[in-house]
């Protein structure tokens, strides 16, 4: 494995990455996790800070940060993005620069309102590296996207990286009928970035990739002409339907899960930027009162029974009984698990192939020194 033109990377979105790059990181999670279920340890970044901010809530990627900075001897620290001076009106270049010199890796989710979180990561990038760069500080402070507006690029690869395994191989999923779905949820307006990251990603690798959801559910436009650009490129394929059942027939996978609706996930940009709390909580009424119109749009054994035996994915949390039905759920918990246990790899791979020299030959060496630990 040769990660040598991964070395200072940030991973801001998928799209940035060419597809033989993100193959050389999924194997160096690969290895990694080979490496950590063998009980090889991988103490790369011993001393640094892996440090973490978050303005949504999280459960997995979270603990994949932290369990991924533990695995490679690093400290994670990981702070809720809204008691930081952000919310003072720091900017985001101002926050990249403090927290660049004072960490040696930085993890972000920003996703709530289109238009703000991807933009905020780039911001805080160019503030590490102006810092940096200022003071001749040769350290490298990769920026990793734990969920934006845009993309939730370690999702989609760990999603990937489950369904490779599931498969059977590296080049397994090429071929491969994968439906990625709306489904319906009474919880709250879920941000756009996991089916826009599944969608980008999974036709890369020569998926077949129907992408299923009610009239008015559109992605944004970015990541779906990503999505056409990567199925014409790897022999995959794309296509739109609005009949969940129609996105289920033949499918070797499916990715039934709820997102909010364009228009009105569109109309809280500028709430949300008056800080107008009256007009943000009536367009999440509104949102809810959408979604309901489609209580049909639920992964059930009758919708799986139109598959070709496929592998259920979520993200995590599903909404049980309203994304999925609890039977459902209760046959796919272990997989679901295993799919989300995949992040944690993922991360560790994105810290290491951007922080360590020559990552591959360490890597190399280890499994050498390991012997027989395969
Ligand atoms: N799938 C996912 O990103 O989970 P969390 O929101 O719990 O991190």
């Amino acid at each position: 494995m040769d990660t040598d033109a991964l070395f200072g990377r940030s991973l801001l979105t998928t799209h940035e990455w060419s597809t033989a790059d993100l193959s050389t990181l999924l194997a160096v999670a690969a290895e990694l996790e080979r490496l950590d279920r063998v009980g090889v340890r991988t103490p790369f970044l011993q001393h640094e800070l892996a440090y973490a901010m978050f303005f949504d809530n999280s459960t997995r990627t979270k603990s994949a940060w932290a369990g991924a900075a533990a695995r490679l001897g690093m400290q994670p620290v990981i702070v809720d993005g809204s008691s930081t001076q952000v919310s003072h009106g720091e900017t985001a270049e101002e926050t990249g620069a403090m927290l660049g010199m004072n960490a040696h890796a930085l993890g972000v989710r920003h996703d709530l309102i289109l238009g703000e979180g991807n933009a905020f990561m780039r911001d805080v990038l160019r503030g590490i590296s102006d810092y940096l760069a200022a003071t001749d500080d040769e350290r490298v402070v990769p920026v990793v996207n734990l969920q934006c507006d845009i993309d939730h690029p370690t999702q989609s690869l760990a999603d990937l990286l489950w369904l490779r395994e599931h498969f059977g191989g590296p080049d397994a999923v090429a071929g491969k009928r994968i439906a990625m779905s709306w489904a319906y949820s009474p919880s709250y307006a879920k941000p756009l970035s996991v089916p826009q990251g599944v969608v980008s990603l999974l036709t890369r690798f020569g998926a077949h990739v129907t992408l299923a959801h009610p009239e008015g559910y559109d992605l944004l436009p970015e990541p779906m002409a990503w999505a056409a650009e990567g199925a014409a490129a790897s022999g995959g394929s794309f296509r739109v339907t609005h009949d969940m059942d129609d996105a289920f027939v033949g499918a070797d996978a499916v990715y039934p899960k709820s997102w909010g609706p364009l228009a009105l996930m569109t109309e809280r940009v500028a709430a949300n930027m008056a800080g107008d709390k009256a007009a943000m909580a009536d367009i999440e009424r509104r949102a809810l009162a959408t979604n309901a119109a489609h209580r049909d749009w639920i992964c059930d054994e009758r919708r799986l029974g139109l598959t070709n035996d496929a592998m259920y994915l979520h993200c995590l949390p599903a909404d049980i009984g309203a994304e999925v039905t609890p039977g459902v759920m209760d046959r796919f918990k272990v997989a679901v698990a295993r799919e989300a246990n995949k992040k944690v790899y993922v991360i560790m791979a994105m810290l290491a192939v951007a922080k360590v020299p020559h990552l591959g030959q360490q890597l190399a060496e280890l499994a050498d020194r390991a012997g027989g630990a395969r």
